[in-house]
This record gives structure tokens, sequence and C-alpha cells, in this order.
């Protein structure tokens, strides 16, 4: 039977056994407008990208590279609310994001297996928030 795929060589497969499935990705909001081009500003205006700075340094202080990516990302659409984060797992949108959230978005949403029980059950997704940053939806 003809396939498309390749079967994998022996090579392959180690590496990929290499590799870990990363445990959680944060998008953080690094959009950047000039002032007064846009009547809700932007995420960068606010510290977007010293959120993005601060996700980095402690992902790299607790050596967690292999297990969290980092990345910035275009405008989510509630830029009045930026600085914006997405995190998954969970899909869970953070907003007024500050510096000293960062620590306890990594110990809370993503390091702690509490935080599951928040994100199986999408009505709680408040209730994690809550718990992760003390902020009130
Ligand atoms: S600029 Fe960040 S959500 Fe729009």
């Amino acid at each position: 039977m003809f396939s498309f795929f390749k079967s994998k060589s022996d090579s392959d497969k180690e590496e990929s056994k290499k590799l870990s499935k990363p445990k959680g990705h944060v998008f953080v909001c690094t959009t950047e407008r000039e002032e007064g081009t846009h009547p809700c500003g932007s995420c960068a205006g606010r510290g977007g990208i010293d959120i993005l700075n601060e996700f980095i340094f402690e992902i790299n202080e607790r050596n967690l590279f292999d297990e969290i990516v980092i990345s910035g990302m275009d405008c989510a659409g509630p830029c009045s609310l930026g600085p914006n984060i997405l995190v998954y797992p969970g899909g869970v949108m953070y907003s007024q994001v500050q510096k000293s959230d960062v620590k306890k978005i990594i110990e809370n949403h993503l390091l702690d297996s509490n935080a599951e029980k928040y994100i199986q059950n999408d009505k709680s997704i408040s209730e994690l928030i809550y718990w992760v940053t003390g902020k009130k939806l």
C-alpha cells in the first residue's frame, strides 16, 4: 500500500524520544502602535514587551524551556485591557498583566496540577484567574 509518510529511521525515533512535549505555552501580546493611532492603544504601550521578557527570565531561571514555550503574538482583541496574554493549557486570557503576575502564572497555572480542575471546567476559568492572580474579573 502506498503511503505519503516515510517510515521513521531508528535515529529519527531516538530524536523524537528526546523532544519533550511542552507542558504549557504562553503567548504575550507585543503589538505596538504609535500613540494616538488607535483608540484602545496597544499592549506594548502598556508594558507587554516587559511582560514577555519577564516570562523569558523566569522560565530561564527555572530551566523550564523544555516544558514551557514563550511566544510573542499579535493583537488578540481586547486591546484596552492589555497587556494581554493567552496561556495554554486551557486557552486562558489574562488581561492587565503586570510583571508581578508572571511568577504567579508560572507557579499556579503552568506548574501546579490543581490548575487542571479549573481548566477542565470552562465555567471556572474566572475562578482560575482569581486563584492565580488574585484579580476578580
Ligand atoms: S494590542 Fe494587545 S490585544 Fe490588541
